[in-house]
């Protein structure tokens, strides 16, 4: 089992990652000296897949414990899903003493992480990440928060959880899809983190999608040390932990106006080419630099709907990113692999020629592989 530390001032934590560790919770709950009166929030699905091995890990816990199940998808990332978790908390009379556990993926961590944050001003949280995605990026760094009129995590919190523990064998059950989008926010650390990171990404693909577990559990330990490297100099977002929504300004609108049909990884890797494209307008990146981004990126190959939507409506989506300063689109552009330009501004003639590239580019990848 491989240990990285987040290392803030007010709150510390570890993020454990391994094989089979998930039965060894109890234990660290233990050894954390954290409460035992235990609040799941799980995925329906996961718990469809993994119940029995849940609870019989906890068959023998002697304090209060509840299972909270919820269809886990962006539509149920909102205020009503948020009120179904409390009041079930508190009918369950779970107080202060709660420790919450989110059992799921990106939506399930961001929809928990709230839940806990705001319930009696604050209960004790654990992410169990059931998804490459949620492994390598929801579940670390404390980002809660719930979808509002559609517009993505628009309310939320900052809330850092007590530990993760990242159990590479919850990725056996995952469809491809679910692979393809975690893929595309290691293809972002790809991009953002250092060369050598994105040889080894650009090598490592196939057998990640695949599911190798080798493959995977070194991945997922570079993407969670880089991660948690970011949040301890950056906790709240005021400067550097910005690298991390290289592609995300593009991505939630995308996945806006495609009515979350595509998920967020695969909406990561679309705004990253949307990204990757407009660097080259600005003469941030050479052609030369930008086809050879483009073969990683075309290795993933996203659901057809994107080439549905109206980039004149991604545009308008985008002035509404709470990223966004003065009114103005603020992105995040590549100068070179590890070398991100922040609050880059950008005309709408730019932006909109940038998500008709990424869109065509992404379309031929899609005919001819
Ligand atoms: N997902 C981006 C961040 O945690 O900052």
């Amino acid at each position: 089992m491989k240990i990285v530390k987040v290392n803030l001032e007010y709150a510390s934590y570890p993020i454990f990652i391994g094989e089979n560790i998930f039965p060894k919770l109890e234990e660290l709950i233990a050894s954390s000296k954290l409460y035992k009166n235990l609040f799941f929030v799980v995925d329906k699905n996961v718990y469809k897949q993994f119940s029995k091995y849940i609870k019989k890990i906890f068959y023998k816990h002697d304090e209060k414990k509840y299972f909270y199940k919820f269809c886990a998808i962006e539509k149920n990332k909102s205020y009503d899903e948020l009120k179904k978790i409390h009041s079930k908390l508190l009918e369950k009379r779970f107080g202060r003493d709660t420790l919450l556990i989110s059992v799921g993926g990106g939506i399930t961590c961001d929809l928990s992480g709230f839940a806990a944050s705001t319930y009696m001003r604050g209960v004790q949280l654990i992410h169990i990440p059931t998804t490459l995605i949620a492994m390598v990026d929801s579940s670390i760094g404390g980002k809660t928060g719930i979808n509002f009129e559609l517009y993505k995590n628009m309310v939320g919190t900052f809330y850092q959880p007590k530990l993760v523990l990242c159990d590479i064998d919850f990725i056996s059950t995952l469809s491809n899809r679910e692979m393809i989008s975690g893929c595309g926010e290691l293809i972002k650390y790809a991009f953002i983190t250092s060369k050598h990171f994105y040889e080894k990404i650009n090598d490592k693909l196939p057998a990640i999608i695949s599911k190798n577990k080798i493959a995977l559990s070194d991945i997922i330990y570079n993407s969670v040390q880089f991660k948690a490297s970011i949040v301890n100099m950056d906790e709240n977002e005021k400067g550097l932990r910005k690298v991390l929504n290289f592609g995300h300004t593009f991505a939630h609108a995308f996945e806006k106006e495609s009515k979350n049909k595509i998920s967020h990884g695969e909406a990561v890797t679309v705004g990253i080419v949307c990204a990757l494209f407009l660097s080259n307008r600005k003469k941030l990146i050479s052609n030369d630099a930008l086809k050879k981004y483009l073969e990683l990126t075309g290795k993933l190959k996203i659901n057809k709907s994107i080439f549905k939507v109206d980039p004149e409506q991604i545009y308008k989506i985008m002035f509404t990113d709470k990223k966004n300063l003065d009114e103005k689109i603020s992105l995040v552009l590549l100068k070179d692999i590890g070398e991100l330009v922040l609050d880059v501004h950008a005309s709408k003639a730019e932006i909109i020629w940038a998500i008709n590239s990424a869109i065509e580019n992404l379309n031929l990848h899609h005919k001819y592989s």
